[in-house]
């Protein structure tokens, strides 16, 4: 009987084994993906040669990532940002071209829809002494202003935390604005100059920073996405130059074209905007690339 069975399958054969078990998938990208996964895991499988145990931890590692994700907590994307994988996908997906802004990644606060806000408002609800005027432009690759694209904005507060960290201390929705420019491109809004702060390590990414004797720290910055009709939009941040570990970012996601300096403005004849000298105050240009789909 047994000799009308096919050969076992061995740990020298399963992987072409299942790489073939894809042949009929009609979606010939999930095909594509789905073995180049394969050949890729039990590569590190065979260098690897976990024991029994080690895999089963693994298991119960990605089963506690899981179950960590909740509507306000990612822990997957926050694996993704502390493996690097989200910074490549990112640099892959948007080889800088023609001087359009540099991509950075999302990060996992971009949850709740930002607040519709007019130009000038503040996204600071909860009303700090230290005021910073952040100003800027969305334009296109030839440098011409984009009026009526959206600009999205969240931050950190001045001690690190965002809004959906700190429910019943922040209101909701506080360091979240979400713009419109005006007919030259422009728009501005009043904030806090956000702090640097350490990612959520109260799960198990925070474990794997403990046992790799990583710090969890990211540089202060600014998240911004900005969109015009006609074309891609960008995710962006901005860098608060002097921040510390600017050099150093737990989740690789450092552009040095996205550094600005924070000036304080002192001279009450500068000043902008009606503000009272003195305040702080950032530049940004969003460039945006033409959208290839787009009709002219
Ligand atoms: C953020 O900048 O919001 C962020 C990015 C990656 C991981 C954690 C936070
Ligand atoms: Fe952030």
């Amino acid at each position: 009987m047994t000799d009308r069975l096919p050969a076992d399958i061995t740990e020298h054969t399963v992987t072409a084994a299942t790489v073939a078990s894809f042949a009929a998938t009609e979606d010939g990208r999930l095909r594509q993906c789905l073995g180049v996964l394969v050949e890729h895991l039990h590569a590190a499988v065979r260098e690897l040669e976990p024991t029994v145990e080690e895999w089963a931890a693994v298991v119960d590692y990605l089963t506690a990532v899981g179950q960590k994700c909740d509507p306000t907590r990612q822990e997957f994307v926050l694996l993704s940002d502390v493996l690097g994988i989200s910074a490549l996908v990112e640099n892959i997906n948007h080889r800088k071209v023609g001087g359009a802004t540099e991509a950075t990644v999302l990060g996992p606060f971009h949850l709740t829809a930002s607040p519709p806000r007019d130009l000038g408002e503040s996204i600071d609800e909860v009303g700090h002494d230290e005021v910073c005027l952040v100003t800027g432009r969305v334009l296109n690759v030839a440098g011409s202003p984009l009026p009526g694209s959206t600009v999205d904005v969240w931050q950190a507060d001045d001690v690190g935390y965002y809004d959906v960290q700190q429910p019943g201390v922040q209101p909701a929705g506080n360091g979240r604005g979400l713009f419109t420019t005006d007919e030259d491109g422009s728009f501005h809004f009043r904030t806090v100059v956000p702090a640097h702060y350490p990612i959520p390590v109260d799960g198990p990414v925070g474990t794997l920073l403990d046992a790799t004797g990583r710090h969890p720290y990211r540089p202060a910055h600014i998240h911004f996405i900005a969109a015009a009709a006609g074309h891609l939009p960008v995710t962006t941040h901005i860098f608060v130059a002097g921040s510390p570990y600017l050099d150093n970012d737990a989740v690789f996601a450092v552009k040095r074209s996205l550094v600005r300096e924070f000036e304080v403005v002192d001279d009450p004849a500068a000043a902008a905007h009606g503000l009272p000298a003195p305040y702080r105050h950032a530049h940004v240009d969003l460039v945006l690339e033409p959208d290839p789909a787009a009709t002219p």
